[in-house]
């Protein structure tokens, strides 16, 4: 094996292209809209497929940046990433050269991180970079640097990296967390497919793309079973096969999209979406007036109580999985400036994953933000046309939300933020009837 890659190697990050999303607000939506594959179940998906040499082949993987920038990452370890057609990939890391994941790549994503269990448990060592926060909250790893030591790795940290070995192979044991950690359980449980022995992990996390990559895990060959809602247990085994996985719908853009039925007084329907993975946020939608019907894998969402008086306000709280997502608490926040009366808002989960409400503010919404984690929603507000700053994935979904609702023109500026995690976005919208656009900075063209 090629020792890691020196640290004066440079990663040429891809230029940011500015783009800004121009929107004609006020038009209702109407139509169907495909849901795509997960984001957050593919990246992991991806960071699995190097627990074996062979081949795995997945469909349905979402086409967004953060996808793309798992690939070129894997690439750069020198494995094989062929992206045959429109939403497959095939991963084949039978000849990888580096174990060494550089910060430019754990910059650009979080999920890179979801590297040092697979790569540590097959090869024993990773050097990796620390993914650092985001505009949502620090986001530390220290989670999923415990548990890797729990399963007997040698972890160090110096000038931004890990240095994680694992002489021999990783132990089975008992790996606890403090509170539910998606990416911590799921780090966890790769890692532990290949180490020596059994494992128990809890609290679990239970969201859906967990299990789901239980299902391929278990394709692969690995002893792998959810025990209890929030146990895993792993027996773990010396060598894995390639598999074919078929990713499960996004909840959170199906949410995102059902919002947009809901804010525009539309009527909107996701075909191919996750309806037994969105309870919690189909009760929100049923307590605000929304009128939303689930058929298989259909949500058919009515949005005409908008103009009849608007929607009910409702208190919500984010919770890990069963729990109300707090990736969808962003756009249901542009949801409850439509309803009437006060909504009372706890952000749970993320220290600063309220901070963006200040621009629905500046488009004439009437929110009061005391506390990091808590807000309240006076509304129903009529909103209005802005120019806005996107900072991160889910609020810039909803500032869309936001300027597809508000009357008027908008600008919402860096799209890029929202291409990491939404496929074709502005066309999805567009094929509903909105007028948007994605346009370079400064280009003066208008809407589509
Ligand atoms: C995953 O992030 C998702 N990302 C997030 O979606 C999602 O919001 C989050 O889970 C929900 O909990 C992916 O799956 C790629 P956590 P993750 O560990 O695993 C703290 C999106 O927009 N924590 O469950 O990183 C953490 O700061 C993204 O798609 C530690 O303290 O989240 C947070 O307060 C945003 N130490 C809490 O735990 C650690 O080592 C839950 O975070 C790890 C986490």
């Amino acid at each position: 094996m090629a020792d890691a890659r020196p640290f004066h190697w440079e990663f040429t990050p891809d230029p940011v292209t500015r783009e800004v999303f121009r929107i004609e607000g006020g038009v209702p939506l109407r139509g169907e809209v495909p849901i795509s594959g997960s984001k957050n179940a593919a990246l992991k998906m991806l960071a699995a497929a190097t627990l074996t040499g062979e081949r795995c082949r997945f469909t349905n993987v979402p086409e967004i940046e953060d996808v793309r920038v798992m690939a070129e990452t894997l690439r750069d370890l020198g494995v094989v990433v062929d992206h045959p057609e429109q939403n497959v990939y095939e991963v084949a890391s039978g000849d990888v050269e580096w174990l060494f994941v550089p910060l430019e790549a754990a910059a650009k994503m979080r999920a890179s991180f979801m590297l040092l269990g697979p790569l540590l448990s097959r090869f024993g060592r990773v050097i990796i970079s620390n993914p650092g926060g985001d505009r949502i909250g620090r986001r530390p790893v220290d989670l999923h640097v415990e548990s890797m030591r729990t399963l007997g790795a040698t972890i160090e940290y110096r000038n931004g990296y890990y240095f994680a070995t694992a002489p021999g192979r990783l132990r089975g044991t008992e790996v606890r967390f403090p509170f539910v950690s998606v990416m911590g359980t799921e780090n966890a449980m790769l890692a532990a497919t290949l180490a020596d022995g059994h494992t128990v992990i809890r609290p679990s996390a239970q969201e859906p793309e967990v299990d789901d990559l239980i299902e391929f895990l278990r394709k692969m060959g690995a002893d792998v079973e959810r025990t209890y809602p929030d146990t895993i247990e792993v027996q773990g085994k010396r060598r894995l096969r390639g598999a074919d996985h078929h990713v499960i719908p996004d909840r959170i853009e199906a949410g995102t999209f059902a919002i947009a039925g809901a804010v525009t007084g539309g009527r909107v329907t996701l075909t191919g979406a996750p309806c037994e993975h969105m309870t919690a946020f189909l009760e929100v939608l049923d307590r605000t007036g929304v009128d939303a019907q689930c058929d298989a894998d259909r949500i058919t969402v009515d949005g005409s109580a908008l103009r009849d008086g608007g929607f009910r306000a409702v208190d919500i709280a984010t919770a890990p999985y069963p729990g109300l997502a707090t990736d969808i608490q962003p756009p249901t926040c542009v949801l409850l400036t439509q309803a009437r009366g006060v909504s009372h808002v706890h952000e749970a989960i993320f220290e600063d994953r309220l901070e963006w409400l200040t621009e629905l503010n500046a488009m004439g919404a009437r929110i009061d933000i005391p506390d990091n984690h808590h807000a309240a929603i006076h509304g129903q507000t009529p909103l209005r046309g802005t120019e806005a700053e996107i900072g991160d994935l889910r609020a810039g979904a909803s500032l869309i939300l936001a300027a597809l609702a508000a009357d008027g023109e908008s600008t919402i500026h860096g799209a890029h933020h929202v291409k990491r995690g939404y496929e074709n976005i502005e066309r999805k919208f567009a094929d509903l009837g909105a007028r948007i656009a994605r346009l370079e900075e400064g280009t003066t063209s208008t809407t589509s």
